[in-house]
């Protein structure tokens, strides 16, 4: 094994293990989503079936996760089987989260279906849980896995964005844009939640798309505390509502307790708040999600080509990059705090 050098992250195998099917004749690539869906997902699952299949593979479908390889869910796909799903939010796999999986147990099951199936490499998609659940099963039993970031949090290290984010944060646009109609007419205060699964990503570009005066996220909450220091620079300044993206997180409180908050120390706010939800997961890809989806779907086949595993496909710079399991589910992709910055200097 040696490493080189492709955008930041570049995990080269020269030699296959012994024990593992170099890509060839009748080679088979299991493909499954898991964890939350989030819009793309279906685009990536074209990409790879059809990447595949072009190059002369097999593809089997899993369905519901690592639930299915557990019991025996699986499908295969042929190209007609992806067609008309580009468009589609959520995934036509079905997802889940699978509690067997994360035993020795649940995974001995899991591999002898794989063994059974004659699958010889799995392409997963997914976030931080389903690319652990990745890491840990292709180290046990030395079997090939190629990962794609799959969440609209874009919580994984080592690629700019995931394959669902860019859809979410336009949802998170369109429904403040709204939410902001109401609370200028009313003259409000509105804290609006937005997921992210502890990371701030969504609430801070979220609130510079929506133009919202400040978005309160776990990577700073730590150092100050945000909303003492909103209502210190007098929130409102010049203006009839104000609007504040809220990451949800322990670490933020949310979003309802920082209203309890405003409304036991100043009353003087018409308070609301809105919790966002499930809404953010659902709806068509955009364009960026759909493109992005089409070429890491694509650029996993060429990474099992070349010998990759225990890699998630990543983007830098536009560039495709591989991203050993271990870095991307790190949880530390940084946050830009000169994007605080920007969204301070616009919001006066
Ligand atoms: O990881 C994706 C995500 O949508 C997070 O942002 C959120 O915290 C979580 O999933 C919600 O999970 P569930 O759909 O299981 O409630």
């Amino acid at each position: 094994m040696c490493f080189q050098e492709k955008g930041l992250f570049y995990l080269r195998y020269h030699k296959m293990e012994e024990t593992t099917k170099a890509p060839g004749k009748n080679y088979c690539i299991g493909i499954l989503t898991s964890g939350g869906d989030a819009p793309g997902m279906n685009a990536a699952i074209r990409a790879v079936t059809r990447a595949a299949i072009y190059k002369g593979f097999c593809v089997k479908a899993i369905y519901r996760g690592y639930k299915g390889l557990l019991s025996d869910e699986i499908v295969e796909f042929k190209t007609q089987n992806v067609s008309n799903i580009i468009q589609q939010g959520g995934t036509i796999l079905k997802t889940a989260r699978c509690k067997e999986f994360q035993t020795p147990e649940g995974r001995k099951i899991a591999h002898d279906t794989l063994v059974r199936e004659n699958i010889d490499a799995l392409v997963v998609i997914g976030g931080d849980g389903t690319l652990t659940g990745a890491r840990i099963f292709a180290t046990e039993y030395n079997f090939p896995i190629v990962g794609l970031p799959g969440t609209i949090d874009n919580d994984l290290f080592g690629t700019d964005s995931t394959i669902g984010y860019d859809t979410a944060l336009n949802t998170i646009m369109e429904a403040v844009d709204k939410i902001r109609d109401t609370a200028t007419s009313h003259e409000r205060l509105f804290f609006i939640e937005v997921m992210g699964r502890d990371a701030g990503f969504l609430a801070l570009n979220g609130a510079i798309a929506s133009g919202a005066e400040a978005a309160i996220i776990p990577e700073y909450n730590t150092e100050v505390d945000q909303l003492e220091e909103l209502i210190k620079n007098g929130f409102r300044k010049s203006k009839n509502s104000s609007i504040v993206l809220v990451a949800e997180s322990p670490t933020t409180g949310g979003a309802m307790q920082l209203a309890e908050r405003v409304k036991n120390e100043y009353p003087q706010y018409d308070v609301r708040v809105s919790i966002l939800g499930h809404l953010q997961r659902g709806g068509s890809p955009t364009a960026h999600d759909r493109i992005l989806a089409s070429r890491m779907g694509a650029a996993a086949i060429d990474a099992l080509i070349e010998g990759q595993r225990n890699v998630m496909i990543g983007i830098q710079n536009d560039q495709i990059v591989y991203v050993p399991f271990s870095k991307a589910i790190k949880n530390d992709k940084p946050i830009d705090r000169e994007l605080l910055n920007t969204l301070r200097t616009l919001s006066i």
